[in-house]
C-alpha cells in the first residue's frame, strides 16, 4: 500500500529524545498515535532539537534518537500508515521556528510554566533555546499544518502558544495555517512508582521502561508504595502513595471491551472491605503489565536485528517529509514578504 495521507486530518507530534520511553510515554503519547494513525495523515517525531535545550551527553543522542524510532515500530506505529521524522534530519523546522520567533513576545514565554520548571530545575542552564522551546514546538506541528496533536496533558501550554501564533500569523499575514488541538488519551497522567508526582525519565524508581522483562518490572513495583491494607471506604486514584498502584493497574486492566474490568473491581472491592494483599495485587499488576509489553518487545527485537530495514524507513520519510516542509516554508516566506511574488 501507498502512503496516502494528503486529504485527511493532519497529525504531529513529538518524543523528546531524552531516555528510552517508559510506560507513561507509552500510555499517554504512544497509544494516542497508534490510534490516529488508522484514521489520519500522521507524521510521529523525535524531537532532537528539544532534547539539547537541558543538559545531555553528545555521545549517546544519536543512541537515543535511534532507540525510540525503533520503540516506535516496536509499539506498531507503521510506516505505511505515517511518516516517522528525525527534528534535526528538517532543517525548515529551525528556518520557521525562527520566522515565527519574529511576531510572538518574549514576555509570554517567560511567564509558562514549563519554562519556569525548567529554570528552576537547571539554575545554571538557563540558555535561549529553553525559552525558545515553545515557538520551535509551534514550528515543528506548523510546518506540516498540524490539527491534532496527540501528547500529555503537560503539554497544553505550549498547544495554547501555537494557536496564539498560528492565529497572530493568520491575521498579519492571511489565512495559512489550522489551529491545533491537543488530542486526548485515556493515560494522559501515568503515576510515578514513588507514589507522588508523574511518570518521568529523570526520576530514578519512578518508571518502568517498555523493555522491562517480568523480573525487572515486579522490583519496580516490589518498591511502589502502599498502607497497612486496612483503611477502607472508596479508593481515591488521584491520593499520593497507594493511589498511583489503582491507577496502573486500572489504565492496564480498562480495555474497550470490558474484559479486565473484574480484576480491577476485585481489588477495588477488597481495599473496600479491608482485605487487601498489596503483595498479591503488585504480582497481578507486574503481569498485566508484562503481557501487553511482551509483543512489543519482540517486534523491537525484529528491528534490532534489522537495521538496514530501519534506516529506509527513516530515510523515506525524511524525502516526504521534506517535500512538505518546503512547501510550507516556500509559502510562509512569500506571505511574509520574503520572496518576490
Ligand atoms: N514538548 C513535547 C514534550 O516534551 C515534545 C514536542 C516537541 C512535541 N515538539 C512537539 C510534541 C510537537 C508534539 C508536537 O512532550
Amino acid at each position: 500500500m501507498l502512503y496516502s495521507g494528503y486529504m485527511k486530518k493532519k497529525v504531529y507530534s513529538g518524543i523528546r529524545a531524552t531516555n528510552r520511553l517508559h510506560i507513561g510515554n507509552y500510555l499517554g503519547a504512544v497509544k494516542g498515535m497508534l490510534t490516529v494513525q488508522e484514521d489520519y495523515d500522521c507524521i510521529f517525531s523525535v524531537v532532537d532539537l528539544h532534547a539539547i535545550t537541558t543538559p545531555y551527553d553528545t555521545k549517546i543522542l544519536q543512541t537515543n534518537v535511534r532507540e525510540i524510532i525503533i520503540d516506535y515500530l516496536a509499539a506498531g506505529l507503521d510506516p505505511k500508515k505515517c511518516l516517522l521524522e528525525i527534528q534535526s534530519q528538517i532543517p525548515e523546522h529551525t528556518e520557521l521556528a525562527y520566522l515565527l520567533s519574529t511576531i510572538y513576545p518574549v514576555s509570554r514565554l517567560e511567564d509558562l510554566p514549563t519554562y519556569k520548571d525548567k529554570k528552576a530545575q537547571y539554575p545554571k542552564y538557563v540558555n535561549m533555546g529553553l525559552l525558545f522551546y515553545p515557538v520551535l514546538m509551534a514550528a515543528d506541528i506548523m510546518l506540516y499544518k498540524g490539527e491534532l496533536v496527540p501528547v500529555g496533558i503537560d503539554q497544553e501550554p505550549h498547544i495554547e502558544v501555537t494557536r496564539e501564533i498560528v492565529r497572530k500569523f493568520n491575521s498579519m499575514f492571511g489565512e495559512t495555517f489550522p489551529q491545533p488541538h491537543r488530542f486526548n488519551t485515556e493515560g494522559e497522567y501515568v503515576p510515578s512508582l514513588t507514589g507522588n508526582g508523574k511518570m518521568s525519565k529523570s526520576v530514578e524508581g519512578s518508571y518502568i521502561t517498555l523493555t522491562d522483562d517480568l523480573e525487572t518490572i515486579r522490583k519496580r513495583l516490589a518498591n511502589a508504595p502502599t498502607d497497612s491494607g486496612k483503611v477502607g471506604g472508596q479508593i481515591e486514584r488521584d491520593k499520593e502513595g497507594v493511589g498511583a498502584l489503582f491507577t496502573l493497574l486500572y489504565l492496564f486492566t480498562n480495555k474497550q471491551d470490558g474484559s479486565l474490568d473484574h480484576i480491577y473491581e476485585k481489588y477495588e472491592n477488597e481495599y473496600r472491605d479491608k482485605t487487601i494483599r498489596y503483595s498479591q495485587m503488585k504480582e497481578e499488576l507486574a503481569n498485566l503489565i508484562f503481557n501487553e509489553l511482551q509483543p512489543l518487545q519482540e517486534k523491537r527485537k525484529y528491528f534490532e536485528e534489522h537495521p538496514q530495514e530501519v534506516d529506509e524507513i527513516i530515510a523515506e520519510s525524511r524525502e516526504k517529509c521534506l517535500i512538505r516542509a518546503r512547501e510550507t516554508i516556500q509559502e510562509v516566506k512569500t506571505k511574509m514578504g520574503l520572496i518576490y511574488r
